[in-house]
Parts: C-alpha cells; sequence; structure tokens
C-alpha cells in the first residue's frame, strides 16, 4: 500500500478527541500551567528573601568582628563556635596556609578562602552543614592578607523555605484542581450552542424533516456561535422551501397527469378491442391517442425544464435579443397563423444568457398571446432599453388576465377558469419565469391599457 493510502486509512483509526475534551484540555493546561509558574516563582522569591535577611545578618557580625578586633591574628577570633546564634561564630584565617594556628580550623577552610585572604576573591555566601545544622557562611577579607568568616546557624531560615514550599504545593495543586474545574466548565458553556447545533444536524439527518430549528438566545447576546447557527437556520429555511417545493411540484404533477394518462389508457383499450370498431371509430381513436400522446410527452417535458435550476454556465454567451425575437417571432408565426405578430425593436440589445432557454421562454409568452388574441387582431412585441436596462414586452389584445388571476398566473399548473378550455397545462408561465431568474432578469404580467394582457421581462433585476 503507498503512504497516501495508509495516510487516508489511518485517519479514522486515530480519531481525534472531541472538541470538548480538546478544549478542556487547553484551558487546564493554560491555567494550571500558570498557576505552577506563579508558585515555583513565588517560592524563589521568598527563599531569596529568607537568605538575603540572614546574609545581611551575617554582614553585620562580619563588620562587628572587624571592628571588636581590627588587629587581631589568626588564633584571637577563633572561638567554639557551638551555637552559631548571634554573636556569630567567627575564625580568621590567613592567606599563607605557614601562617595558620596550632589547632584546627572549625570552619570548613579551602582554596576560596585563600583567596579571599589574598584579596584575589570578592567575598562569598556558602550554605554549609556545620555539627549537623543548616549553616551559612560568609568568607570576606580582613587586614594585612588575612580573611574573616563568619557563620550563622540557617535552621530557622530553611525550615521557612521547606514550610513555603509545602504550602506553595499545596497552592499549586488546588490551581491545577480548580484550572481542572474551569476548562471543563469552560468547555461546557462555550460549546454548548455548537452542541445544540451539531444535534440539531443530527436530528434532521435522522428524520430527514428540515423544520428543525435551532434555539437562539435573545437579540443583543449574538456571539460568533450563535451567528453560525442563525446562518444554518437560514440555510434550513431554504432547505424546507425547496424540499416543500419539490414535493409540491412532484404532487403537482402526478395530479397533473392522471388526467391524461386516463384518457389515454381509455383510447387504448379502446383500440385494443379494435375489431369491434368501424374503421372511423378506430381512425378518431387512434388520432386521439396520438394527441393525448403529444400532450402528455409535452407535460413531462415541461416537468423536466422546471425541475433544472441554475442556466449551465458553458451554454451562456453574448445574445443578441434583436434576432432572438425575430427569430421565435418567425415560429410563432408558423404556428399561428390568423394571428399577425408585431415586432418592433428600437435598440440594439445584447444580453449573456443561454439562447435556446430565452427562445423557450419568448415561445411561451408567444404561444399565450396568440392563444388568448382573437384571430386577425396583431400581438404587439416591443424591443427597447429603459433606464439603462432591456425590456422586452409582449401584449395582446385578447380578454386579458383577470385582477383576482394575476397574482397565481406564474404559479405551476395554474390556468384562469377561463383558459382551462383551451388546450395547455398551466406550466408556461412558471416555466417562463424560472428561465427569467435564472438569466438575472424579472418577468411580470399586468392589465394592458385598453384591454388584453401585457407580459413584460426586464433585464438586469
Ligand atoms: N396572454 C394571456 N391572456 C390571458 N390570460 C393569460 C395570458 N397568458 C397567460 N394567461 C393565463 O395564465 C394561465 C397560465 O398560463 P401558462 O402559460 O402558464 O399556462 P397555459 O398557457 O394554460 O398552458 P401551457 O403554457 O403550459 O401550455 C393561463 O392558463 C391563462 O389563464
Ligand atoms: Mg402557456
Amino acid at each position: 500500500m503507498t503512504g497516501a493510502g495508509r495516510r487516508r486509512l489511518g485517519a479514522p483509526w486515530r480519531r481525534r478527541r472531541p472538541l470538548r475534551t480538546r478544549l478542556a484540555l487547553a484551558v487546564t493546561s493554560a491555567v494550571a500551567l500558570v498557576a505552577l509558574g506563579v508558585c515555583t516563582a513565588a517560592f524563589f522569591v521568598v527563599r531569596g528573601a529568607l537568605y538575603d535577611q540572614l546574609d545581611l545578618s551575617l554582614t553585620q557580625a562580619a563588620r562587628l568582628a572587624a571592628q571588636r578586633n581590627p588587629d587581631s591574628g589568626p588564633d584571637t577570633l577563633a572561638g567554639e563556635c557551638r551555637f552559631l546564634a548571634a554573636p556569630a561564630c567567627a575564625e580568621v584565617v590567613p592567606a599563607d596556609p605557614a601562617r595558620d594556628p596550632a589547632r584546627p580550623y572549625l570552619l570548613p577552610v579551602d582554596a576560596g578562602t585563600r583567596a579571599v585572604a589574598a584579596g584575589r576573591r570578592a567575598p562569598y555566601y556558602t550554605s554549609i552543614v556545620h555539627a549537623g545544622h543548616p549553616t551559612r557562611m560568609l568568607t570576606t577579607d580582613y587586614t594585612k592578607g588575612q580573611a574573616l568568616q563568619v557563620a550563622l546557624r540557617a535552621d530557622t531560615v530553611e525550615a521557612g523555605i521547606s514550610d513555603a514550599a509545602r504550602w506553595l504545593a499545596v497552592i499549586g495543586a488546588a490551581g491545577v484542581l480548580l484550572a481542572a474545574v474551569l476548562g471543563y466548565w469552560v468547555s461546557r458553556t462555550g460549546l454548548a450552542p455548537v452542541t445544540r447545533l451539531t444535534a440539531t444536524a443530527e436530528r434532521i439527518a435522522a428524520t430527514r424533516d428540515p423544520r428543525h430549528r435551532i434555539e437562539l438566545p435573545p437579540p443583543g447576546r449574538e456571539d460568533e456561535i450563535t451567528r453560525l447557527a442563525g446562518s444554518f437556520n437560514t440555510m434550513l429555511g431554504e432547505l424546507e422551501q425547496s424540499v416543500t417545493a419539490q414535493r409540491r411540484l412532484v404532487a403537482d404533477a402526478s395530479h397533473e397527469l392522471r388526467t391524461p394518462l386516463t384518457a389515454l389508457r381509455t383510447n387504448a383499450e379502446l383500440l385494443a378491442r379494435g375489431e369491434r370498431l368501424t374503421v372511423e371509430q378506430r381512425e378518431r381513436a387512434s388520432l386521439a391517442l396520438g394527441r393525448q400522446l403529444r400532450e402528455v410527452t409535452g407535460l413531462v417535458n415541461d416537468l423536466i425544464e422546471l425541475a433544472r435550476d441554475e442556466e449551465p454556465q458553458p451554454l451562456v454567451e453574448q445574445v443578441r435579443l434583436g434576432r432572438l425575437v425575430e427569430h421565435c417571432a418567425q415560429a410563432a408565426r408558423a404556428h399561428w397563423p390568423s394571428v399577425p405578430l408585431v415586432v418592433r425593436s428600437t435598440d440594439e440589445v445584447v444580453v449573456p444568457g443561454v439562447p435556446a432557454r430565452l427562445s423557450r421562454l419568448l415561445g411561451n409568452l408567444l404561444d399565450n398571446a396568440a392563444k388568448f388574441s382573437p384571430a386577425g387582431v396583431p400581438v404587439e412585441v416591443e424591443l427597447t432599453v429603459r433606464g439603462g436596462r432591456p425590456e422586452l414586452t409582449v401584449r395582446d389584445h385578447g380578454p386579458g388576465i383577470a385582477p383576482q388571476d394575476l397574482p397565481y398566473v406564474f404559479d405551476r399548473f395554474y390556468r384562469a377558469g377561463a383558459a382551462r378550455a383551451l388546450p395547455g397545462s398551466g406550466l408556461g408561465l412558471a416555466m417562463a419565469r424560472q428561465i427569467a431568474r435564472a438569466h438575472k432578469a424579472e418577468l411580470t404580467a399586468e392589465a394592458a391599457p385598453g384591454g388584453g394582457a401585457l407580459f413584460r421581462l426586464t433585464f438586469g433585476a
């Protein structure tokens, strides 16, 4: 298996932790890190302060010793050094080991001490253990090539440091615990809207019902997540509308198909018993069958057209509307020879679109106008540019559209009472409006002044 293949397969195995856990862990780690950092820093500050105080006492003790015995030799200051409480235990160490006193030093003497005595090194503090006690010692320069070592017991300081360490450890642990609680709380409250969003999405996936919505907080309390939930609700609204429209289309289509299909079946059954019919009856039945088949085919084709949505982009081209109108008028004239078609085109108009679809739109308008026009009365088609927007009007002198029908003529399968006697399924205008919308144009119907119907197609809406 290739590396990439393995990586692809590997993805589901190494499932990531849920977002809530990750967020809780991140918050906990961040707060815990800060708590531990603060405790550690506090420990070093406390330790430093305690040692500083002890070192200050040592410096004062050294100064006192020097003032008391400014000329003392190695032996004079060396004492018992037993209690190590103030006054401090002190001893003088010469740079030259040959001048050491007869008895051994009580405090540790090394090369560093000799170097301070010889003036080669700056004074320094050391922590030592003396007679089983923690002790702090200052080695500083003294007179005439000698160093002074002063020591103080550091038990109380060490005890203070241990105490501070213990307390800070307890506080640090409490901080980590608090961080964990905070992390859990932050992830819970912060991700609550996301959880709701996920639950709703899952419910929709399970029930396939897009009517569900996510509950939104009252206005004024929106944040990024509630905005996301709002967009999700809008999307659900659109989805619901689209699903409802599709369902209605299917219901309407099946209802509309039922009548012609019944008529088809009746005629087909009639023809099946052909031997009992006269030649004339057979001919009439087969003619009706042919017509009904054409009707059903037309209806099905219209439904397929309506089910389409956007215009396929590769088919979009710059369409010269004048020529397209002339072409459609020619076709309509051939189809409706009794109705004169007058085309007036004042401007050369070019719009982006799919020529076949625009022809279909125009064909429907011309077909309606001719269908409803009395014979011999002209249908007027006009192409102009109004307010910078191309506009096409189709006007007839027929009965017009009753005001109560006007809002519905673009609905699928809608046919006004007066039109029921004429052929048609009520899909033409629905399709025309859909094509117009896909071309970012607006198609409206109105009553023409002086009677008749007027359809207006405005581009660039
Ligand atoms: N020019 C018009 N004059 C009067 N009424 C019209 C006109 N055009 C459309 N209508 C009304 O609008 C209805 C819907 O028109 P539409 O073109 O959608 O359907 P149709 O012509 O009945 O059938 P189809 O176009 O599917 O063959 C018509 O049935 C008719 O009542
Ligand atoms: Mg029509």
